[in-house]
Parts: structure tokens; C-alpha cells; sequence
């Protein structure tokens, strides 16, 4: 019973979605889990400028991105700031789902009020330790504390991660990042567990895949259209700084794992892939074509070999036109430009969230709740 009431549920989710990261999707992904179809709308950038500060992405940019997740059945472009019952309904949605953090419009107002009232409102668990304000830290700052190096990695993190150089006392409760731990569950939870199929064509593609973006997504879709399944190869956090330097990638392996699998162009990811496609590599997943898109491709940094040397011998590379021009560094140059714009918005944000914090504590406290 319970099950058949659960296939015709229909849920709501909206946001900025902003340089859109796996903890989005990991909202997404626990939203999905509570009906059988998910709408998610997403706000325009004037209402975003109007709420929170300029986003990074173009409205264009972020209904593509959000498109593109695997638990998504469909978008809303444009939809208003501060959820309405109209909306719900129109979408024929039996309530709205967001994270435990608060959303407020520029004037303080909860966005979601309206549907909080009306009992047509749930909660799921925001991801720890991913936010687009921590990104952009690292973007700015040009910290490399990310980089994956086990514990070494954790306890630098707690001490001195993210939100552009704020004391640690002064950050927010529920968007003041902790460093992401990443578990096999979370893996499992993003990933589609599934074997090719006997006969299906296996399409093989490489690369960072930092900041996961539009141009990443078309060229996705193109490799993907290559074939029946789709094995992303990402690269270590040294193989990527050697061929990227700076403090690049910006996101760490792990994180990177999560913005690939939550694509849903995607069948698998090889966490840790050598950047010579070897042999070994082909025979083992057999792969039937290698694909690179129209970004340059760099010999090995230490033996000079060509990334694409074998597949090209044997007959199955294929250079796919994705048509878009978007890079990781374009993203991180459209921050530095903006730099003063979203270091405000970031630590109004902030302050919002702590002020929100402590009313919420004090009346806590007056109800006499623990
Ligand atoms: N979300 C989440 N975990 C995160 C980040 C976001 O669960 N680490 C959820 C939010 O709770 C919300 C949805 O993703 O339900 C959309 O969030 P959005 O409106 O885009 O704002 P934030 O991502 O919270 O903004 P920022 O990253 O700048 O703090
Ligand atoms: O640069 P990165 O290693 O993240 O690229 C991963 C893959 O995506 C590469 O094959 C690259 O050519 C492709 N790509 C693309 N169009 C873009 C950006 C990346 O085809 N705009």
C-alpha cells in the first residue's frame, strides 16, 4: 500500500543551483527518494542578483546543469524565489523538499514559509562539506588544503578550510564548511551499480573534469552517444596539478568522483585513472572507443608519451566537438572578476544563516526544547 501511494507522489525542489555540485545533487537524489517524480525549478538571475548577489553561472548554464542530474525528471525555468502553494499546484506536486539549512530572501524572509504553513514542506540532510561559497574560497584564496591526502588532508581542513578567510568562529552553522569525508555509501548511493550489458559498445573518455560544467556536460553527451556505456576516467589530484598547476584541480578526487557520477550520461568512474590510456587499461574494461573533446591534449609530463598513443594504434580514438567552449578556468577567472561581489555576498549569506542561528536557539530555549 504504502508503496503503491509512494509511485504517484510528485515532488517539488527549487534553488539557485549554482555552480551546481554533488551536494546539490545529493539534495536531489534524497528528494527523489521520497515520491516517484521529481520537478525541480530553478530561479532566473535577476532574482538571484535581486536575493543573494550575481550567481557565476547564467540562468541558461543552470537549468543545463540540473537537467543533466540523474534523479531530475524535469525543470522549471524561472521559478519564483519564495515557494508558493500556486507553484505546488501547478505542478501538481504534493509538497516541497529542501535541506536543513535556511533559505532567506533579501528582506529576511524564509522562502519557505508559505509551504512550511501549509504542511506541504520536508526536510533532507544537506551534504557536509560542499557549498559554492567553499569553492569559490578555494578559487580565491588559491589553497591547495583540498588536494586529497587522507588524515593529513582531514586535519588541515578543520583547521583552516574554505569561506574566504573568516575566522572559523564566525562561520555559519549550516553553509561554514567542514571538510567533505568521503564513504563508500556515498559512492554507492551516486552510482548506477550496474555491469554493461552482453554487446554493448563501451566508450572510454579521461580527463579532470574539475568543477564539473556545461562543457564537460556536452562533451559527455556527445561520448555517451558514442555508445551504450560510458566509463569516465578521472585523473589523480598530482596528474591534474601537473598538467594544470596552480592550485588546480579545485576539486579534490573524491569530490570530482561524485560531480561525474551524479551525471546521468555516466555509467562509471575509474577513481584514479593513469593519464596514458594504457592497454591494460582497454582490455580490461573492454573498451570498444576513446573519445577526447576540443580542449588540448598534453604529452605526459614525465615520459612525453601521447595520452591517446594506443587507442589511436589500434584504430578506436575519436576526437568529439562538444561544441562548447566553457573551462574550468573560465569559471575561476569569472570569480576573480567578480571577486568583490561574491566575497560580499558569501559573508552576507553568512551572517544571515548566524543570526537565523541564534533566533532559532533562543526560542528553542523560550519553548523550553533541548
Ligand atoms: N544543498 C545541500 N547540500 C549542500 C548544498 C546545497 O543539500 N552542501 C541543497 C540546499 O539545501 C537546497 C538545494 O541544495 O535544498 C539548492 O540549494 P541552493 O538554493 O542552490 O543554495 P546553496 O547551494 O545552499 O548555496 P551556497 O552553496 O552558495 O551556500
Ligand atoms: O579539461 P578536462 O580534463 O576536465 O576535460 C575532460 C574532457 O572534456 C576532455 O575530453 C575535454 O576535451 C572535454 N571538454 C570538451 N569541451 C569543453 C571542456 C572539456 O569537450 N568545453
Amino acid at each position: 500500500m504504502e508503496a503503491e501511494k509512494k509511485k504517484q507522489i510528485r515532488v517539488w525542489c527549487d534553488g539557485c543551483y549554482d555552480m551546481v555540485h554533488f551536494g546539490h545533487a545529493n539534495s536531489l537524489r534524497q528528494a527523489k527518494a521520497l515520491g516517484a517524480y521529481l520537478i525541480v525549478g530553478v530561479h532566473t538571475d535577476e532574482e538571484i542578483t535581486k536575493h543573494k548577489g550575481p550567481p557565476v553561472y547564467t540562468e541558461e548554464e543552470r537549468y543545463k546543469m540540473v537537467r543533466a542530474i540523474k534523479w531530475v525528471d524535469e525543470v522549471v525555468e524561472g521559478a519564483p524565489y519564495v515557494t508558493t502553494l500556486e507553484t505546488l499546484d501547478k505542478y501538481n506536486c504534493d509538497f516541497c523538499v529542501h535541506g536543513d539549512d535556511t533559505t532567506m530572501t533579501a528582506d529576511g524572509v524564509d522562502t519557505y514559509h508559505l509551504v512550511k504553513e501549509a504542511g506541504r514542506y520536508k526536510e533532507v540532510k544537506r551534504t557536509a562539506g560542499v557549498s559554492t561559497t567553499d569553492l569559490v574560497g578555494r578559487m580565491l584564496l588559491m589553497t591547495r588544503q583540498h588536494f586529497y591526502r587522507g588524515q593529513r588532508e582531514y586535519e588541515v581542513g578543520k583547521e583552516g578550510s574554505s569561506t574566504m578567510g573568516q575566522d572559523s568562529a564566525a562561520r555559519s552553522p549550516w553553509t561554514g564548511c567542514s571538510q567533505f569525508l568521503p564513504t563508500t555509501q556515498k559512492i554507492i548511493q551516486f552510482s548506477e551499480g550496474k555491469e554493461p550489458k552482453p554487446g554493448d559498445r563501451i566508450v572510454y573518455v579521461a580527463g579532470a573534469f574539475d568543477l564539473f560544467h556545461v562543457g564537460h556536460l556536452d562533451f559527455l553527451e556527445k561520448a555517451r552517444a558514442e555508445g551504450d556505456f560510458l566509463i569516465v576516467g578521472l585523473h589523480t589530484d598530482p596528474v591534474v596539478n601537473s598538467y594544470k598547476g596552480k592550485n588546480y584541480p579545485i576539486m579534490n578526487l573524491h569530490e570530482r568522483v561524485l560531480s561525474v557520477l551524479a551525471c546521468k550520461y555516466v555509467s562509471e568512474v575509474v577513481i584514479g585513472a593513469p593519464y596514458v590510456v594504457s592497454a591494460d587499461l582497454m582490455d580490461h574494461f573492454k573498451i570498444d572507443i576513446v573519445c577526447h573533446g576540443n580542449t588540448p591534449i598534453q604529452p605526459d609530463s614525465e615520459t612525453g608519451e601521447d595520452a591517446y598513443g594506443i587507442p589511436k594504434k589500434r584504430g578506436c580514438f575519436k576526437f568529439l566537438d562538444s561544441s562548447n567552449q566553457m573551462t574550468t578556468e573560465k569559471i575561476v577567472e569569472r570569480i576573480i572578476q567578480h571577486r568583490l561581489e561574491f566575497e560580499t555576498r558569501n559573508q552576507k549569506k553568512e551572517l544571515k544563516e548566524i543570526a537565523a542561528f541564534e533566533a532559532m536557539k533562543k526560542s528553542q530555549l523560550l519553548n523550553g526544547e533541548a
